[in-house]
Parts: C-alpha cells; sequence; structure tokens
C-alpha cells in the first residue's frame, strides 16, 4: 500500500514569543504543526525553539504595525493566531495602532491569504470602557469580525502560569517587602485562568474544532477577588504578609507617576481597568461561550500555583519541619 505523506499545515503565531505564546507553540508543536513565530525580535525568541522538534519552529520579524512584514509573516500559512496585545504604552507602540491597526493588517492577511484566524482579546473589552486598554481591545475584535466573520475570539480572564506576569510579580515582591498593596481594597473579582487551557482552546480553534464568529470568554473554575488571589499566593509561598489598603485615588497617584517610567509596574489605565470585575459574563455562559462549549474543563489556581511558585518560598523546594533548615 502506497502511503501518501502530507506535509504538516503552517500556523503562524503573531506574539508567539510571550507568556501565553510559548504555551500555544508547545500546545500546536504537540499536534505536530509546523510553526512560524512572529516577533519583533525573533533574535530573542530562540527560548521556543526547544518546544519542538528540529526545524519545526520557526521565529521569524513581523511587525504588526507594518503590513507587508505581516504579509510576508503570513504567507503560505493555514491559520493565523494573533496574541498581540501591550499593557502599556510606550514609543510607537500605542494601544490603537498595536489593538485596533495591528489587529486588523493581520486579519487582512489571513483573508488575503484564504488562511483561518484565532484571535486572542481580553474580558473588559467593551467600546464604552473608560479604559483606553480595554476600548481598544473591542475596536480590534471588531476589525477581526468586520473582515474575517468566521474567526474565532477568546476573552481569557487574568491567566496564570510559570511566566505569568500577576502571580509572579507580586510574589516576588512578598520576598523583599512586609506588605503587599490591595488597590481599591483588593474587591475586584477576578476568574483566573490557566495558560494551558487558553493554549488548548487555541490548539482546538487551529484544529477547526471550534465553531467560528463568536466571541467566546475564558475564565477558570473559581471567582476571587484579588485580596483572595494574594492571600491563596501568600500561602502557597509560606510567607505572611500585610495586605496593605491603596485607596483608588492614591493608586491613581501612584500609577501617574510610575506610568512615567520606561517600563511601568503600574499605569493611571491599568487602575482604571481594576475598577471592573472581570469575570466571564452571564450572556456568555447562558449562550454557551465559555470552556464548557469548547470541551475543556479549566484547571484551578489550587492545583497549578505551588507547581511553580515554590521557588519564593522561604526554603525554595524544601519545607521547613521544626525549624529543621
Ligand atoms: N497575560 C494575561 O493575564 C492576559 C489576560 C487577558 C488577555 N491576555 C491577552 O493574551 C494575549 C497574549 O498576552 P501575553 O501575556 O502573552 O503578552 P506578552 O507576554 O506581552 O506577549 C506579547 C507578544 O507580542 C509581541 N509583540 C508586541 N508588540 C508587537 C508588535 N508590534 N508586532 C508584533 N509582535 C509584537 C511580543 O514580542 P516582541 O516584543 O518581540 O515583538 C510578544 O511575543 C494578548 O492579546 C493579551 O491581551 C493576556
Amino acid at each position: 500500500m502506497t502511503e501518501i505523506l502530507q506535509t504538516p499545515k503552517l500556523i503562524t503565531v503573531f506574539g508567539g514569543s510571550g507568556f501565553v505564546g510559548r504555551h500555544v507553540v508547545r500546545a500546536l508543536a504537540k499536534r505536530g504543526y509546523r510553526i512560524r513565530v512572529a516577533c519583533r525580535r525573533p533574535d530573542l525568541a530562540g527560548h521556543v525553539q526547544p518546544l519542538g522538534n528540529v526545524g519545526q519552529i520557526q521565529p521569524v520579524q513581523a511587525n504588526v504595525r507594518v503590513r507587508w512584514s505581516v504579509d510576508r509573516a503570513v504567507e503560505g500559512a493555514d491559520h493565523i493566531v494573533n496574541l498581540v496585545a501591550i499593557l502599556h504604552e510606550g514609543g510607537r507602540q500605542r494601544f490603537t495602532t498595536v489593538h485596533e491597526f495591528g489587529a486588523r493588517a493581520v486579519a487582512e492577511a489571513a483573508r488575503a491569504a484564504g488562511a483561518g484566524l484565532t484571535h486572542i482579546s481580553a474580558l473588559g473589552a467593551a467600546h464604552s470602557s473608560p479604559s483606553i486598554y480595554a476600548r481598544t481591545k473591542a475596536a480590534g475584535e471588531k476589525a477581526v469580525l468586520d473582515t474575517v466573520p468566521d474567526a474565532v475570539i477568546y476573552r481569557p480572564s487574568v491567566i496564570f502560569g510559570p511566566e505569568d506576569a500577576f502571580f509572579n510579580r507580586f510574589a516576588g515582591m512578598s520576598r523583599f517587602s512586609p506588605f503587599l498593596p490591595l488597590i481599591g481594597g483588593g474587591t475586584t473579582r477576578f476568574q483566573p485562568v490557566f495558560v494551558g487551557d487558553v493554549a488548548e482552546a487555541v490548539a482546538r480553534s487551529v484544529d477547526g474544532a471550534v465553531k467560528g464568529g463568536t466571541i467566546y470568554e475564558l475564565g477558570g473554575p473559581q471567582v476571587k477577588t484579588f485580596r483572595e488571589c494574594m492571600e491563596e499566593m501568600l500561602q502557597v509561598i509560606g510567607r505572611d504578609r500585610v495586605l496593605l489598603t491603596i485607596p483608588w485615588w492614591a493608586a491613581r497617584i501612584q500609577a501617574s507617576i510610575l506610568g512615567l517610567l520606561p517600563n511601568p509596574l503600574l499605569t493611571p489605565d491599568q487602575v482604571t481597568l481594576l475598577q471592573s470585575d472581570n469575570v466571564v459574563s452571564k450572556a456568555a455562559e447562558e449562550e454557551g461561550r465559555t470552556f464548557d462549549a469548547l470541551g475543556i474543563q479549566p484547571q484551578s489556581t489550587a492545583s497549578i500555583l505551588p507547581t511553580y511558585l515554590w521557588s519564593y518560598r522561604p526554603a525554595g523546594q524544601f519545607t521547613r519541619k521544626n525549624n529543621e533548615t
């Protein structure tokens, strides 16, 4: 019997070198796809190549603000994943150009190439939001669906996992600070979602197993306030720290000063974002636009946080018993 060998499908992942990107790339590589990782600095994206077999993953240069570089990265691809976003503006990286113009550029290139499209947005994306991050994310979603009506869009809540910028940041802070800030009292509600579950959702969309033209909202199994997230993190790393309420007005002043730094810890727009809950909406649950529809059972923080936050414990991987260590 003659076996016909087919070349594996080629997937271009914009932003594949970032936090979510590396998990998406790993999930796609496991499925046997060829992957092109498109980012501005492929020279700094060497960490993605060992996530697959030799030659399976190729970093390429592309900037979503530069249309010809997007077209070049999409050439010959069967499916496009767009993970590009910024948390704060700097230089030419503006929210509008990256989230809206960039999303449209990627969608137009996908349409021209006849490739499928999976776009990652964020919970809270809304045209009426007081946050420019959320407004431009909504504009990006619109640009995507106007251009590729059967695109799959995912809106995750805060994402946790080994390289996250949320639990790692506060766990790192607790190593030297006797207190942790609770902006606005820490009452904002989140639905933390494991990066591996988001990556699986993307991979299923690339497989063609997800209904297109739909915005899915991705949240983990539990809703937790910011305070509860901090308490759980402190318990996992075995440290006692004072949780200090920072009133909204004080956080805003602090953010206006920090926001002037090149890589700010907090910006006024992030304070605005924190003033709204970041959880899966009732509408998404009722309309079946959640993990359930994708056949994925999301993992909890309780099962995952200890697997990577151990490095912040006073004794690392070793537990202290009766002051033995
Ligand atoms: N992390 C979360 O908690 C969270 C929550 C909700 C939604 N999301 C969404 O998930 C997606 C991925 O987030 P992430 O946390 O993985 O972000 P990330 O770690 O900051 O990664 C961003 C990626 O985008 C690339 N990039 C930035 N500007 C670019 C440009 N102009 N052109 C091309 N590539 C560019 C970066 O590489 P270069 O700098 O080398 O270009 C990097 O690969 C985003 O859409 C984000 O909004 C994340």
